[in-house]
Formats: structure tokens, sequence, C-alpha cells
């Protein structure tokens, strides 16, 4: 049994010791620990904008929301980001400096829709804001467009409260369209057509844009109070 162990942990046929199996066990368990809370402060955010959603539809008339979409990152994306930037493999490691290990992309129908739900969003008062990357307004070089914001908000556990990063992106039904099908597409970045369709990629992300904002500019003028 020992020997099973120590190579499904290991990978090595070198003795190991009980305390070492303890430890590994520990750190598993550690490690489990802290991807459930991530998911816990995934469900508190995804709640609180439903929430401003079920809020506007009710008020308003309006449902700013069209669509949320959450993930815990990977065990093995977290491992391969720390070891790609030299950082130490542990649970502290993660909890100290990565951003995005909980990620919620929120989808709205138009673009003032991301800043309106954003401000309703970080004006709740157990929400922290750490950082916030407006992409919208400078969009990255390939064309790229979305709101981001790493926010800490508590968790409340049995015994203890816990403040979890959680990374925020906003961006409209158009930019959600450009952004999967660009991040699905793994071009070589030295094959010979890669300027072109780097450039073209760029084209229709600022076709869409420019789109995005007659839609909007089309529903001022329908509902001008709204
Ligand atoms: P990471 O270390 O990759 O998380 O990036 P960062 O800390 O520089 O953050 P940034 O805000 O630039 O990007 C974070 C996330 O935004 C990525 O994980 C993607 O989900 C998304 N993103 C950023 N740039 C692009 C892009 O060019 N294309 C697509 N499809 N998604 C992008
Ligand atoms: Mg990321």
């Amino acid at each position: 049994m020992e020997n099973e162990l120590q190579k499904y942990f290991l990978g090595q046929d070198v003795p190991v010791s009980t305390e070492q199996i303890d430890s590994l066990f520990q750190s598993a368990r550690k490690f489990s620990d802290i991807l459930m809370m991530y998911q816990c402060a995934i469900r508190e955010v995804r709640t609180k904008f439903e929430i401003l959603n079920d809020d506007l539809a009710l008020h308003n008339h309006r449902n700013p929301i069209e669509m949320i979409k959450s993930r815990v990152k990977k065990p093995q994306s977290i491992m391969e980001k720390l070891n790609r930037r030299g950082l130490e493999l542990s649970v502290t490691s993660v909890l100290e400096n990565l951003n995005d290990v909980a990620g919620i992309r929120v989808v709205c129908s138009f673009v003032d829709d991301i800043y309106k739900v954003a401000e309703m969003f970080t004006r709740q008062d157990d929400v922290s804001v750490l950082q916030i990357k407006d992409y919208i307004k400078n969009p990255k070089p390939n064309g790229y467009r979305s709101y981001h914001m790493i926010v800490e908000i508590p968790v409340f556990f049995a015994d203890r409260k816990q403040p979890v990063k959680v990374e925020v992106q906003l961006r409209t039904i158009a930019m959600d369209f450009w952004a999967s099908l660009e991040h699905g597409m793994k071009y070589k970045k030295d094959m010979p057509e890669a300027e072109e369709v780097i450039a073209e990629l760029k084209s229709c992300a600022d076709i869409i844009a420019a789109t995005d904002l007659r839609m909007q500019a089309i529903r001022d003028r329908i509902h001008p109070e709204l």
C-alpha cells in the first residue's frame, strides 16, 4: 500500500515515510479547501449581479445582463501559472499572487450597461475594488475589448469571514462573440499569414465596436429615458 502511494504521489520508488504521506494529504486537503472557497466567492458575486438585473427588470423594465458565465481555474492551470511566474507552489502563494482563480464574466446588452452595472456593483459596501482595466476605453492592440475588475468580497463560513479575490469581466454580447472566437484560434505567430490574420481580427473587432455604438444609439433613440 505504502509503495503504491509513493508511486502515485511522487512517481518514484524511493521510500516514503508516513509523515511525508500525511503532509501530502494535508496539502491536497488545503488545496481543495481553497478551491471550494473560490467557488463560494463566485456564488456571492453571481448573486449580486443577478439581484441587480432583477431589480432593474422590475423597476426600469430593463434586462442589462444577457448572461453570466463563471469558472474556477483548474488546478493544472493554477500550477502552470505559478511555475511560469517563478512563484512558490503553495496554497499561500495562490492566495497572495493569483487574482483570477475565481472568474466571472457578465455579458451585457449595451456598452452603457457595462458601466452602469459595474458602478452599482462596486458601490456595494462589501465589495472592495483592487484593480480596474478598461479595455473598452483602451482596447488591446489586437482589438480585444472588455471591462476587467479584480475585486475582493467577504465569504462567511461556519467559523470565519474570509476575504476572497474574484476577477470580473464585463463585456457586450458583441465583444463576447469576438473574444470567444479569437480565443479559440490558435494561429502560430510565425506562420506566413500571421500578420494578415492579426490585421483581419483587429478589423473585425473594430467593426464590432462600431456596431455596438450604433446599437446603443438606436436604443437611446427608442428609449431615451433608460
Ligand atoms: P493573465 O495573467 O493572462 O490572467 O492576464 P493579466 O493579468 O495581464 O490580465 P488581463 O486583464 O490582461 O487578462 C485577463 C483575462 O482577460 C484573460 O485570462 C482572458 O480571459 C481575457 N483576455 C485578455 N486579453 C485577451 C485577448 O486578447 N483575447 C481574448 N479572447 N481574451 C483576452
Ligand atoms: Mg487569467
